[in-house]
């Protein structure tokens, strides 16, 4: 694929585009206003950008106002083919602020029909190493981002919430971003949504942290919220600390591949687009109150896809380091999807497809890439990695099967 951030191509084009929303109505009653106007909370990040870009790109009327940090995970060049574009920049705002902080939400809140919140600190290495902002934005963002609900929703109730052509509007609706990491490590079988919370890293358990407030807030309040629990999720755009660009990056590099342990963690990967399409169909047609698993029915172990990518850029197997593994390091995760299908959707993307143009994504936007790979990236990379390099083995004993260059 041949986009670069800022061209007219976008990252959709390299995999099927996800079926329009009006083609996946569900049983459900459509939640929004048409046209509505979105406040997307860590739109610069790697998911929320996708939702971004794919609604602006639908040209269906709806308005998107980004509120984002920039933290080193967030990049206005995520943004940049809709900034491009003047017919989606005229129904676009971006705004640097922190979901923390009530100055910068309360206004924002007022004008919009809904509020989708992806801001979080989103790395559990991180999380590791230093937790403390994962709870301020996964907490406290979240407790503001609700009052500010709150507030709109007694308003509404007063009817003193103006809207667009002198008409009242209805209450935000609130969609929280969740993981399948709330419900730790899974052995066997599949989660359901009513099974227990069982955090094991503080990112996860910020996670569901975040998610017992706004459930509180529903039961208390009457909130018109709904809660989606996304699996491990890999496309174009995402930051180059997670597993997949990680080791994208290092292999055009030449560079080794931590690997962490046995290599035999189990994830189920969901294309970004298929996880931004789910997002929206919940925001329309999810129930108040309920929360939603969206699997990706692509479950692998990561020996497995550190294999695919290396066929794909045709790189050798021995550039797999067997490393230190991440604490408390979660083996499995799997969801049951039954709930969500039951809303009327289906994911688009193979995990095969979805990873050829992934891999050729990268290889085709080395600038992206390489502009976030600098900076502080050094001092992560070598807190992080350093020490486990540095007493690293080689991986041969591991391999899945045969490597590209090396007949095994
Ligand atoms: N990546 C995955 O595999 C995955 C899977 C399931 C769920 N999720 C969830 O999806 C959401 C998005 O994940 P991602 O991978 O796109 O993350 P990301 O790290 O790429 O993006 C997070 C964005 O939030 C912004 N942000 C952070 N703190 C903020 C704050 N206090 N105020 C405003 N903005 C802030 C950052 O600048 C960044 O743009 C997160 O809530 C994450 O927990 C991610």
């Amino acid at each position: 694929m041949s986009e670069r951030p800022g061209g007219a191509a976008t990252d959709q084009a390299a995999v099927d585009p996800p079926a329009p929303v009006d083609a996946l109505r569900g049983p459900g009653a459509d939640a929004l206003p048409p046209a509505p106007h979105l406040l997307v909370t860590g739109g610069a990040g790697f998911i929320g950008s996708c939702f971004v870009r794919q609604i602006l790109a639908r040209g269906d009327g709806t308005r998107i106002t980004v509120l984002d940090k920039l933290t080193y995970a967030g990049d206005r060049a995520n943004l940049a083919p809709v900034e491009a574009d003047p017919t989606q920049a005229a129904r676009f705002r971006f705004v640097r602020g922190d979901i923390a902080d009530p100055t910068v939400v309360d206004p924002l809140v007022g004008d919009v029909d809904a509020v989708v919140n992806f801001a979080a600190e989103s790395h559990v290495d991180r999380s590791i190493l230093g937790p403390e902002a994962f709870l301020r934005t996964g907490v406290i963002g979240v407790h503001v981002l609700l009052e500010a609900c709150r507030r709109e929703a007694e308003r509404a109730a007063a009817g003193t919430r103006p809207g667009p052509r002198r008409r009242l509007r209805r209450a935000p609706r609130f969609l929280q971003v969740s993981t399948d990491e709330v419900y730790g490590s899974v052995p066997v079988g599949h989660s359901h949504e009513d099974d227990r919370l069982d955090p094991r890293s503080p990112y996860a358990a910020a996670k569901a942290a975040g998610e017992l407030l706004v459930r509180s807030y529903v039961v208390t309040y009457g909130l018109d919220a709904v809660i989606t629990r996304g699996s491990n999720t890999y496309g174009p755009y995402q930051h180059p600390e997670k597993l997949i660009p990680l080791f994208i990056t290092n292999a055009l590099d030449g560079q080794p591949l931590p690997l962490y342990g046995d290599g035999l963690q189990r994830r189920d990967w969901l294309h970004v687009t298929d996880h931004a399409g789910a997002i929206e169909h919940v925001l329309h047609h999810g129930a108040s109150g309920e929360t939603y698993n969206i699997p990706g029915a692509a479950e692998r172990a990561n020996r497995d896809v550190v294999a695919a990518l290396l066929a794909r850029l045709g790189k050798p197997w021995s550039l797999v380091r067997r490393v230190e593994d991440r604490p408390g390091h979660d083996r499995r995760y799997a969801m049951d999807g039954s709930k969500l299908a039951g809303l009327g959707w289906r994911n688009r993307v193979s995990f095969e497809e979805g990873l050829a143009a992934t891999v050729d994504w990268f290889r085709a936007n080395e600038q992206w890439w390489r502009s976030i790979r600098t900076g502080d990236w050094d001092s992560y990379y070598e807190r992080q990695y350093g020490a486990r390099l540095a007493h690293g083995l080689p991986a041969a004993d591991i391999a899945s099967g045969p490597g590209p260059n090396e007949g095994r």
